[in-house]
C-alpha cells in the first residue's frame, strides 16, 4: 500500500515536472519549421484566429511586414534574421501577458498558396495568483495592527493597571 502511494507520487511528480511553466513577464519561443528555402515567394503569418486583426506576425522576403499586426503584439514579437534561408520559423514572443494564452497558427505560403500550417498552444499563468495576494495583504495587516496594539498598550491599559495598583 505504502509502497503503491509513492509511486502515484512519483509519478504525479513526473508530470508535473514535464509541463512548460510559463508566465507573465515571461519570453517563449514558438516552434515552427518548414523549409523555405526554395519557394519564390515565400510569406510567413503568425496568427491567432480568436483576434481581430488575426496577425501576430508576418515576415516575407523583403523583411518584417507588420502593418497589418494586432495592437496587442506591437513590439513583443520577432524573428530570426535568416528563418526564410534556414526554415527556422519560430516566433519569440517577449513579455508575455494572461491574455496570450492561446492557440497560435504559424502558415507558409507562396504567391498566397498555403502550403503548410501548424498550431502551437500557449497557456500564461499568474506569477501570484490573487489568492496569494490577498493573503498577503491580510499578514501585512495583521502585523501592522499587532504592532500598534503593541506601540499603544499603555493607552489601553492604563485604566486596568490603575485599578490593579490602587484597589
Ligand atoms: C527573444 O527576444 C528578446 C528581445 O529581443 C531577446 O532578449 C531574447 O534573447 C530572445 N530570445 C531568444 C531565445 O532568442
Amino acid at each position: 500500500m505504502k509502497t503503491l502511494l509513492v509511486i502515484l507520487l512519483l509519478i504525479n511528480v513526473s508530470q508535473h515536472a514535464s509541463a512548460v511553466e510559463l508566465y507573465e513577464g515571461d519570453s517563449f519561443i514558438l516552434p515552427c519549421q518548414f523549409d523555405t528555402s526554395r519557394l519564390f515567394d515565400p510569406t510567413v503569418v503568425w496568427s491567432r484566429s480568436d483576434l481581430s486583426p488575426p496577425t501576430v506576425h508576418q515576415r516575407q522576403l523583403q523583411g518584417d511586414e507588420l502593418k497589418d499586426q494586432n495592437q496587442r503584439y506591437s513590439g513583443r514579437t520577432s524573428m530570426k534574421t535568416d528563418a526564410l534561408e534556414t526554415g527556422d520559423l519560430s516566433l519569440n514572443l517577449t513579455n508575455l501577458q494572461l491574455s496570450d494564452s492561446a492557440t497560435y497558427t504559424c502558415s507558409i505560403r507562396d504567391f498566397g498558396d498555403e502550403l503548410s500550417r501548424s498550431d502551437v498552444q500557449l497557456q500564461v499563468k499568474e506569477r501570484f495568483p490573487s489568492w496569494a495576494r490577498a493573503l498577503l495583504v491580510l499578514l501585512v495587516l495583521l502585523v501592522v495592527s499587532g504592532g500598534l496594539l503593541f506601540y499603544f498598550r499603555h493607552y489601553f491599559m492604563s485604566g486596568e493597571c490603575l485599578l490593579l495598583h490602587y484597589p
